[in-house]
């Protein structure tokens, strides 16, 4: 089995489910709260290990109630925690209203996050040994640089979803097998709102591209190929959140078994499918045999 390296975000994601998400100077009252395991690494983490993947998190959590929550819900799913360090003072927290269409708006504040400034010994080894690296931006850029370079040198497969969205340096996109935007992310990344413009655009640092369009499924985009687009299972979404990340997880789990791009964009279409047809971002992801059955 491909071992998988998850660097980035653990976060408590304290969900409000709302009609629909306030505007400026407004007040709603919503339906339900929860609290829920979420970020993106620490999703990404989950959903590669309930889909059978080997899974090693790296980041960090903080020593306030929800640091231990969030390391059990990882060890649960069967991820390896050791690189998964605690620090001192909070743990990241994700504030998320989710509309009654299963549409989201998110506020993360970063807390032990912020700490992930560089890897040690044990983090370069286990980037190192792993077979593909999964990247978002919920950490300091410089440490998400290190581990893509790192990855680059020991000819580690990584792919980056640059999400949430920001100016990436060359140094990072050098090191960058495969990008996964969302269609909103591609647009800011690359001033081109229509997907197969901004994927060419993107082809010119990284080459290969997969622009995630929601319930429209996906653009895949490598150099000297003709661009596919690919469907998405129609399903009626309670709870988008933790969707990408649960595509992206299952995703590499999927072309570390050595399927097709084609095989293992069906396989994570149908798993971030089951995803949103549950509330919450970790609790909804599938197992394997969930996604096999769908
Ligand atoms: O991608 C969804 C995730 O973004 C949420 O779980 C939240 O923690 C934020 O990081």
């Amino acid at each position: 089995m491909t071992a998988i390296a998850v660097l980035g975000s653990t976060n408590m994601d304290l969900v409000a489910y709302v009609p629909r998400a306030p505007g400026r100077g407004e007040t709603v009252t919503g339906r339900e709260f929860r609290t829920v395991p979420g970020g993106k690494g620490a999703n990404q983490a989950v959903a590669a290990a309930r889909a059978g993947g080997d899974v090693v998190m790296i980041g960090a959590v903080g020593t306030d109630e929800y640091g231990s929550r969030l390391r059990t819900n990882l060890e649960h799913a069967g991820v390896d925690t050791d690189l998964l360090h605690t620090v001192a003072g909070p743990s990241g927290t994700a504030h998320i209203v989710v509309d009654d269409e299963g549409a989201n708006a998110i506020v993360v504040i970063p807390g032990a996050n912020g700490t992930v400034t560089a890897l040690g010994p044990g983090e370069k080894a286990a980037v190192a040994a792993a077979g593909i690296l999964l990247l978002q931006l919920e950490l300091p850029m410089a440490a998400v640089t290190e581990a893509a370079r790192t990855a680059r040198a020991h000819g580690v497969r990584t792919i980056l979803t640059p999400s949430p969205v920001q100016l990436l340096p060359s140094g990072l996109l050098d090191a960058v097998d495969l990008l996964i935007p969302n269609e909103h992310e591609a647009a800011a990344l690359t001033g081109y709102e229509e997907p197969h413009a901004a994927a060419q655009i993107l082809l010119r640092q990284v080459p290969e591209v997969m622009i995630t369009l929601g319930r429209k499924g996906c653009l895949y985009a490598a150099r000297d190929t003709e661009p596919v687009h690919f469907a998405a299972p129609e399903v009626t979404a309670v709870d988008t959140t933790g969707a990408g990340d649960t595509f992206v997880g299952t995703l590499a789990v999927a072309l570390g078994e050595g399927r097709s791009v084609a095989e293992a964009v069906a396989w994570a279409s149908s798993a971030a499918a089951l995803c949103v047809q549950k509330p919450g971002a970790s609790t909804s992801m599938p197992r394997r045999s969930e996604i096999d059955a769908a």
